[in-house]
């Protein structure tokens, strides 16, 4: 296996979605090629963007076969296939004294398992910094615009030349 350090800022890919089965195969491409355990994937999106739907393929790609809904209420889901996938949505977190008490860094910087975090925004001094990957979603119904970029330096499971 080749590794290979990606630089700040490098955008891995832009797809225009048009269905949710497109928005699924950007997500299986993340996690097959680029991801490995350990990693942070940081979603950004209005409400409604599909984020969790992004979150969906992903668990699809990890064969993972609970149901994931929107840990919106819950604050995290903890799912478990191929690989161990934690869903954090921080939606209703009040303040950051909160989101220490919910016990964040155990998620931020993940060991073994991936976490993936919607509506991170709200907390940017938290996240920002830290090395991950983002997927920005903008976009509604069947125009959709999905960019994955590796932020900061990660290392790359296989050599993408
Ligand atoms: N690529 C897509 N094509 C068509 N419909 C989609 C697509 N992505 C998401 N949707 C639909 O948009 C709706 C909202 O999606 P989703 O729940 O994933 O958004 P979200 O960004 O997680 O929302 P929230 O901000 O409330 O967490 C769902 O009904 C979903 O099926
Ligand atoms: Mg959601």
């Amino acid at each position: 296996m080749t590794l290979k350090l990606v630089i700040t800022g490098a955008i891995l890919k832009t797809i225009q979605s048009e269905s949710i089965e497109q928005t699924f195969a950007v997500a299986k491409e993340l996690v097959e090629k680029y991801l490995k355990p350990g990693d942070l994937v940081l979603i950004s999106g209005e409400m409604g963007a599909g984020k969790t739907t992004f979150v969906q393929g992903m668990a699809s790609a990890m064969k993972i076969n609970q149901t994931i809904n929107s840990p919106t209420f819950t604050k995290l889901h903890v799912y478990t296939g191929d690989w161990t996938l934690n869903h954090l949505d921080l939606y209703n977190i009040p303040d950051i004294k909160a989101l220490q008490s919910f016990g964040i860094y155990d998620y931020i910087e993940p060991e073994k398992e991936v976490s993936v975090v919607e509506w991170w925004q709200r907390f940017p001094t938290v996240f920002e910094n830290l090395p991950h990957w983002h997927v920005a979603i903008s976009g509604r119904n069947e125009r959709r615009t999905i960019e994955v970029e590796a932020r900061e330096t990660v290392c790359l499971k296989k050599s993408q030349s």
